[in-house]
Parts: structure tokens; sequence; C-alpha cells
């Protein structure tokens, strides 16, 4: 199978931040990646900008390491790495105050390009960086904006920064980025429910008994850990990735494939969204790994705060009160130093209506797993007869598209999150972004949330690591006579 690349129009991208983890680690590998698939033009610019005193060539060096480090495969040996990096240059700039920004509006001055702006930035500067883009002349009509998360860390301070942009850009200027919406199979959950017609007619709680949604990372916090603590699970992973995906295995069929009409879906989702029961909602934090505890710390050490409850693990139990959902619980979590790296979404289909084979044949369930990483693919697992002799037994067995050996080598060869979005960004594409809106309803979910464990004083539940988190978030689900799958 050959993939088909479209280039894009030739860009001046300005990555705020260009010398920042996020820049270092996907935003220039992805953007080398896509030079390489021929899909950026040779005339595209890219400008880093940032405090660090460096020039041009020091950039370079900087990007070339990143590159080689983080991603490039074989083109790095080959000259064209040198050519990609033809197309960098620096400013270094700040962002509150004047320096480097005469030079800036010097350097991206052609209108006959597409325009776009970066901001890989603590989020303190995005509202400093929208204003200095207009005040200088930048932000012209057709220039974009990628603002990184966190968006917000509640309902005020979103509602504040959205007002802050819609100051200096219209909404379809704005790119917020949530990175698991460039994943390929987050797409393909769109395209299997929408361009077949085997799955529609069951999508609903007639037919489907639950929902699980599980994001789980072998990771701790690593050197992140003065955000995390100020975050959590519920801010960093719940409230952006895991309603992403619930959005879109919830959402109604949307009536074109458009940013406006897709996300028009994605919030009906989150508005129907039932509050939290705060007895259907479990934190957890992790402790040390018996085996290696220097180098895998119990999460207060991690985030050099001893007394810390922020969770590093929820477990949640949701419902959608709308005409398709009703009586369909959603199951959520997510955790870090899990047993394992996975993550997946699970439909489980009701049991038949009524059994026409002897008891002892057992009773099987229609399970279909969506597997966003590893391994991406989709699996369906289907009853039948257990083959030879000895009676009616049932088995089941799986329906297995791993798309990696469904489309071999090249049909299947993953492109980051990050390069798929940032081409998408030059194409002018916000399917895959969300709206202000989206997001601002999605802290209002949140919210109460958060807000209920301060007020009643809620202590994280310590779990093991690389277990599958507390006991409680076993029980919730038990509790319901279900079980979660296991990562
Ligand atoms: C980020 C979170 O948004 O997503 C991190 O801030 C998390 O805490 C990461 O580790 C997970 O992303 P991925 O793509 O590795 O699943």
């Amino acid at each position: 199978m050959v993939s088909r690349v479209i280039p894009v129009d030739p860009f001046d991208l300005v990555i705020f931040g260009g010398t920042g983890d996020l820049a270092r680690r996907k935003i220039l590998p992805g953007l080398f990646r896509r030079y390489c698939a021929g899909q950026m033009p040779a005339s595209a610019r890219i400008i880093g900008a940032a405090r660090s005193e460096i020039d041009d060539t020091g950039y370079r060096d900087l990007v070339g390491a990143a590159i080689r480090e983080f991603g490039g495969g074989k083109a790095c040996e080959d000259g064209t790495l040198d050519a990609f990096l033809d197309c960098i240059s620096y400013v270094v700039i700040d962002a509150k105050g004047t320096a480097g920004w005469q030079e800036l509006t010097e350097k991206v001055t052609s209108k006959d390009r597409v325009e776009a702006y970066y901001f890989s930035v603590a989020p303190s500067l995005f509202g400093p960086l929208a204003e200095k883009l207009q005040s200088q002349g930048l932000a012209d009509r057709e220039a974009r904006i990628v603002v990184e998360k966190p968006f917000g860390r509640d309902l005020e301070t979103a509602r504040a920064l959205n007002a802050t942009l819609a100051r200096y850009f219209d909404e379809r200027q704005i790119y917020r980025i949530d990175h698991y919406l460039g994943k390929e199979t987050v797409q393909n959950l769109m395209a299997v429910r929408f361009g077949n017609m085997l799955f529609e007619p069951l999508w609903n709680s007639q037919f489907i008994d639950h929902i699980q949604i599980t994001v789980a990372e072998t990771v701790g916090v690593g050197g992140r850990g003065e955000y995390y603590d100020r975050s959590g699970a519920m801010r960093d992973m719940v409230q952006n990735h895991l309603m992403q995906l619930l959005c879109l295995i919830a959402m109604e069929p949307p009536a074109r494939f458009d940013p406006d009409a897709v996300r028009d879906e994605k919030l009906k989702v989150i508005r129907a969204l039932d509050p939290v029961e705060p007895h259907h909602i479990v934190r957890g934090q992790y402790e040390a790994d018996p085996e290696n505890a220097d180098a895998h710390p119990d999460y207060r050490t991690a985030v050099e705060n001893p007394r810390s409850t922020t969770e590093s693990f929820v477990a949640l139990k949701t419902h959608i009160a709308n005409w398709r959902w009703a009586g369909t619980p959603f199951y959520l979590r997510t955790g870090k130093r899990m047993q394992a790296r996975s993550s997946e979404i699970t439909v489980v289909f009701k049991d038949t209506p009524h059994s026409i084979f002897p008891e002892d044949a057992g009773r099987h369930r229609n399970i279909l797993s969506i597997r966003l990483q590893p391994n991406e693919g989709i699996t369906l697992g289907v009853t039948i007869k257990e083959p030879g002799p000895g009676g009616m037994r049932l088995i089941d067995v799986p329906l297995d598209m791993t798309f990696a050996e469904a489309l071999g080598p090249e049909g299947s060869e993953s492109v980051d999150a990050y390069e798929r979005l940032i081409m998408d960004v030059i194409r002018g594409n916000q399917t895959l972004f969300m709206r202000g809106d989206e997001v601002e309803a999605a802290w209002e979910w949140t919210d109460p949330v958060i807000k209920g464990w301060t007020e009643r004083g809620d202590v994280p539940k310590p779990y093991d690591s690389h277990s599958q988190g507390p006991d409680a978030a076993l029980q919730l689900i038990r509790r319901d006579g279900r079980e979660w799958q296991k990562v």
C-alpha cells in the first residue's frame, strides 16, 4: 500500500519556546519527518524564538541534535537533515519585553505564505504573546496561533484565556492542541464508526452494556514534578485526552466531516455528561517501586512534596444523559506508574437476550477493543463453537485487525500526532483541534470534582507501582458486576 502525501503550501512557522522540551522532542523532529516525506516544501521557513542567547548556527546545531536523538531515522545520514536545517533560523526574543520583535517582524514579511505561531511556552505567556503579535502587526487575519495545553486550570482561567485570545484572533485562527486527537487510531474511531454500516445500528444503550476508556502509563511524573503536582491526573489527562476520546466514541454522527460539524457533536456529549458522584470516583497516588526505589521513588518524593494530595491516578464512572446512552455507564481511568503502557477503549456489548445453548456452553459477550497504543489496532471478540467433538461449548476468538499486519509496513507507518497536527495547522483544518466552548464545557464538568475533593479533604489512595491502581478502583467497577479489561 502506497501512502499519498500531498505537500502543504509554503509557510512560515514561528516556534515560541523553540529551544524547549516539546520543540526538541516532538515539534522539530515531526517537521523533519514531514520534510523527508515530501510534505513540507523546501521553501518553508521555521523560526525558533526563545530567550537563549544563541544565533542561527547554534540553533541549527540544537535542532540537528534533537532530531538525531528523537527520531530522524536514516534520513539524518544522507544529507536530508542539512537541507532541512537550511529552512531554520532563530531569534532571541523576550515574550513580554521589546527584544527581538523587530527582527522577528522582518523575518516574517511575505504575506503570500501561511503564517503560524506555535506557543510552546508556559501558559502564563499565551496572553502576552497574543498581544505582542497583534501590536507588532503580525496578527493579520490569516495568521494562525497554536496553543499547547494546559488550557487553563479551571473554568474561570480557561474563560479568561479564551477571552484574551479572542481580543486578537478569531476562533478560526486559534488551534488548541490536544495531541490525542492527532493519534492515528483516534481518528480511526471516526472512520470505524461512521464509515461502516456494521457498528452504528448497535451503538447505543440497547446493545452496549458499558464502555471503558483506559490510558495507563508505566512512567512516573519524571522531571515534570512541579507542573504535575499542581495539576494531577484529573487536569492533566481526564479533562482533555480522556474527555476527547469519550466524545469521539459517544457523539452523534456529524452531518459532514468538517471542523464545526464534528466539534458541535463533541460539545453536545460534554454538555450531556452527568456530574460525577463522589462515590463514583477514586483517586490514587503511586508508591515506590520496591525493586528500584532509587530510580522509581514514590509520588511524593518524585514531586518533592511530602504532603502532596495530588492524584497520579483517577478512575471514575459517568453517564451521558441522552437518548442514545441512557443506562450505559462509561468507566474512565488513567494513571502513571501502572502495570503496562496501554491506551485502549473497550466497548462491551450486552449478552444475547436468550441463550439457545446448554447452560454449560457458557455465556459470552462481544467486546470491541480499540487499541490506541502500543500496537495500534482493533479487535472484535466473537463467540464461536470450540472446535472438535464433545458437544456445544462456546469460546471467544478475536477478529484482530492489528494495523501493522493488516496494512503492511508502509500503510501502517506511524505518523506522530504532532506531525499530523502541525500539517493540519498549515492546511487550515481545525477538525482535530479543540474549540474554545469545548474546552470550557470540559472544565465545567471537571471543576466540581476537584472542588469536591478539596472541600471534603479527600486524600488519594496509595497504590503499588506497576499495578492496576488502588484496590478501590477495582471495586468501583466490581460493585456493578463488571471488571476492568486488564492493562
Ligand atoms: C500529556 C500529559 O498531555 O500526555 C502527560 O501531560 C502524559 O502527563 C502524556 O504522560 C501522555 O501522552 P502519550 O501520547 O504518551 O500517551
